[in-house]
């Protein structure tokens, strides 16, 4: 019998990604020395108490049964939290749990859009952005993120047809892959812009824990009149090192919320309580000490590698935030695919080509930040080494 994936999947190619990785995997077995900073999950670990929140309640039978939503002790840790942290108020029924913002920013076009929708993205921007709206049968609109403007996105040169369409816009800061922050000011433009369109923000937060220079992390919801445009998704993934348990939220506007929790609710039977019970944890104790070593830890890499790299002839500028580094490629090479290719081949180092992430980030590629400082000067002595840059 023959079995062919739906039209739909065709258009996810996994091209560079699968190339680079089998690369990779051929140069281990043949004993080459490998250093991977194209994975962006934590080497960090989650805090002790955590963990054992979720063994405790991973030791009990009765809590392997569908929890079908969230437990009433996580909507108050984070309604707590959110006040706390971020100085805001939010409420139970403005707060859904997902699986990861992954999850939930994949399904967004699903419970907001309708043929002729219009998702306003940016570009070069996280990759779940565009295939959420793909998924959700949304027409995807880009706004560049340029360093000329700060990355941040030129709202009055969106055309008028597009915003007469446009059913929601994502933004996200610190972001992913440029790694930079955006003012307050920003904010409040961008709810007037919102109210006076009658378009949804969605503001991406996975990163308010990781931000540098003595910069504070905020979130969307505490400016006035966000609740009245937009939704957060704040996620447990990078300041708890909670990758793999798939905790995020959903927090904002009512109807928002109210929209994706009753899509989740047809294909979701709720967050495993030991899971919810660990993210309660992670809410309610004080971590800011925790939080501001690990802080500490990727802008001391992050330091390592811009600066190692400068040093050894490959300028390259240090991010605002995120557990990325995002960098031109050097000025021989035309293509991030080719340097990416190219760069691991002669000297072991794996990053992540920037056309990955949209057009627009053709000519870049991104660094996770995630070997230690030794590891990361390791690597730079490897690309100096290889005459790579010459
Ligand atoms: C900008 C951005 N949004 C969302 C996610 C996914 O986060 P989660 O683990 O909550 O699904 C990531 C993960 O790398 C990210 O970089």
């Amino acid at each position: 019998m023959e079995i062919h994936s739906s039209k739909r999947l065709e258009h996810f190619k996994t091209g560079i990604f699968a190339f680079l990785d089998e690369k990779r995997i051929e140069m281990e077995k043949k004993g080459r020395k490998v250093v991977n900073f194209s994975i962006g999950t934590p080497d960090f670990t989650a805090p002790d108490e955590v963990v054992a929140s979720l063994v405790n309640g991973a030791s009990k039978p009765e809590t392997y049964g569908y929890t079908l939503t969230e437990i009433p002790e996580l909507k108050d840790a984070l309604c707590k939290y959110y006040k706390r942290r971020f100085n805001c108020d939010i409420f139970p029924d403005e707060i859904t749990a997902t699986n990861g913002s992954q999850e939930g920013i994949g399904h967004l076009a699903m419970a907001l859009c309708d043929k002729g929708d219009i998702a306003l993205l940016p570009n070069p921007g996280y990759p779940i952005f565009s295939a959420g709206a793909y998924l959700g049968g949304a027409d995807e609109y880009y706004y560049p993120v340029l360093e000329e403007n700060n990355y941040l996105p030129k709202l009055d040169e969106i055309p008028e047809d597009v915003l007469k369409r446009a059913k929601y816009i994502i933004v996200s800061y610190p972001s992913n892959p440029v790694c930079a922050i955006a003012p307050d000011e920003f904010y409040d433009e961008l709810i007037a812009w919102a109210k006076k369109h009658n378009i949804i923000v969605v503001h991406d937060n996975a990163y308010s824990d990781i931000i540098y220079d003595g910069n504070i992390g905020g979130s969307f919801l505490s400016h006035e009149g966000a609740k009245d445009v937009g939704i957060e998704f704040f996620s447990l993934s990078k300041s708890f090192n909670l990758t793999g348990a798939r905790v995020s939220f959903a927090i904002g506007n009512k109807e928002v919320v109210a929209a994706i929790k009753k899509l989740r609710s047809q294909y979701d039977f709720g967050i495993f309580r030991p899971i919810q019970e660990a993210a309660v944890t992670a809410l309610t104790e004080d971590y800011t000490e925790f939080l501001e070593n690990q802080r500490m830890k990727y802008q001391l890499r992050r330091d390592a590698l811009c600066d190692g790299l400068s040093a050894i002839g490959w300028k390259v500028p240090k991010g605002k935030g995120t557990m990325f580094a995002w960098m031109p490629i050097p000025e021989k090479f035309t293509s991030s695919e080719a340097f990416c290719f190219e760069l691991l081949e002669k000297t072991g180092v794996l990053c992540t080509p920037g056309s990955a992430f949209g057009s627009l980030g053709e000519g870049y590629v991104r660094f996770a930040l995630t070997k230690t400082v030794e590891e990361t000067q390791m690597a730079i002595k490897m690309i100096d080494e290889s005459g790579i840059l010459k």
